[in-house]
């Protein structure tokens, strides 16, 4: 078994670490604290080609693989980690859905744009009455001949005011349970689309969270994605990805809590030492270290068997409870161990713990996770 990385690899991660570190972290605090958006800097990584890491290039991509795509994701999560949800949701949910499901025609439209960073897309299945339980969307799509006729409301749209295309799945066929639904390409716009208030959270604060109201948008029929009646596998197909990213940015969230902890141990002295040099600190901290590498494993596997083509449903869920867990453990010692500092918020630290709480929370809870995982088991 070979855990070295590639070179292509290496760069990719030192990449995203010298962005994190010189481009998002003088301005994170600000945006944090005014709910500010990071529109120039989203348009940076888009020019870096970290929006579309793993769509061809033919279509604007970066044709990275998978594991790259961990390596950044974590970079970027250890600094920004409202930045790295947008990078997360455009790569793995917007981009990957289009690549693999779309048909060449709406590849050239919007994966294309969307690949090379131009616009940003959002990804929306959840409703007020459906968030884990997805199967039950109220939103429908009616077949009215040449176009569909979607009604009804989305909620918590990561992208929801900055995205131009947003995949938007329905229910066509009231009879036909999960297997009625479709996913559709609607665009910012189209009439009867309004973008709702944004909403006040506890932590991402710079990414732009909306409810959606669609209120007979004509959806034309070439933008339904799949044969009918796919919308449902494309969701959960798409999310199995998508837990991957969620993944790293917990990973990332976690490892750069645990960098402040190290770094503000051996700096704070109490009772005559370094408290690193404290079991009751040094312990927490070898704690961490353990639960990080395991999520960091976790995380690099499920990426690896997408890249060879292997099942990866189940790793990534796996992958998305443990780096979760993880972070929202390890992000409340951080604060502990930077004691008063750590409540504070020019130390960083405060702000990944708010932050890791919604990698337990979005693309699935820890729960829904279990109910993957635990399936997977009893089939084996
Ligand atoms: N790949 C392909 N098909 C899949 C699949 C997968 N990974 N998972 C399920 N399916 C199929 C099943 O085979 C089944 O199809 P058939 O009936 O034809 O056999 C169908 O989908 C229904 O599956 P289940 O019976 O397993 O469905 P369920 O109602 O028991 O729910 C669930 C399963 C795992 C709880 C699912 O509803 C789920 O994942 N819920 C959470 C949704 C979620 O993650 N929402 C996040 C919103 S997006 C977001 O957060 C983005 C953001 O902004 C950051």
């Amino acid at each position: 078994m070979n855990f070295e990385l590639t070179e292509e690899q290496l760069a990719v991660r030192d990449a995203a670490r010298d962005f994190a570190q010189n481009v998002l972290k003088p301005g994170v605090i600000e945006r944090d604290e005014k709910q500010i958006f990071p529109a120039e800097e989203i348009k940076q990584l888009g020019e870096l080609g970290f929006l579309g890491m793993m769509v061809d290039p033919k279509y604007g991509g970066s044709g990275m693989d998978c594991v790259s795509y961990v390596l950044a994701m974590e970079e970027i999560s250890k600094v920004d980690a409202s930045a790295s949800v947008v990078m997360s949701v455009n790569n793995s949910l917007v981009c990957w859905g289009l690549e693999t499901f779309g048909n060449e025609e709406q590849k050239q439209k919007y994966l294309r744009p969307l690949a090379s960073g131009e616009i940003i897309g959002a990804f929306c299945l959840s409703e007020p009455e459906a968030g884990s339980d997805a199967t039950s969307q109220r939103t429908t799509a009616i077949d009215k001949g040449d176009h569909y006729l979607l009604n009804g409301t989305k909620n918590w749209i990561t992208n929801g005011s900055s995205a131009s295309v947003y995949l938007v799945i329905a229910q066509s066929h009231l009879d036909k349970g999960h297997r009625g639904i479709n996913a559709f390409i609607v665009e910012r716009g189209m009439e009867g689309f309004t973008v709702g208030a944004k909403e006040q959270k506890m932590g991402i604060r710079g990414s732009d969270t909306h409810t959606l109201m669609f209120q007979d948008v004509k959806v034309p029929k070439e933008n339904r994605i799949g044969e009918d009646g796919f919308g449902f596998k494309f969701a959960m197909k798409t999310l199995a990805g998508g837990r991957i990213g969620i993944a790293s940015q917990a990973l990332g969230i976690a490892s750069g809590a645990m960098e402040l902890a190290v770094a503000y141990s051996k700096e704070r002295q109490a009772f005559g030492k370094e408290i690193s040099k404290h079991q009751a600190i040094a312990f927490k901290l070898a704690d961490m270290a353990t639960d990080i590498e395991a999520a960091r494993l976790l995380c690099l596997q499920a990426a690896w068997l997408k890249d060879n083509g292997k099942d990866y449903a189940h790793a990534s869920s796996m992958a998305k409870l443990f780096a979760s867990e993880t972070a929202m453990k390890h992000t409340i010692e951080a604060v502990q161990i930077h004691g008063g500092y750590g409540f504070v918020k020019e130390y960083h630290v405060e702000r990944l713990m708010r932050d890791a709480k919604i990698t337990q929370i979005y693309e699935g809870t820890s729960e829904v996770q279990r109910i993957v995982i635990s399936r997977g088991v009893l089939q084996d």
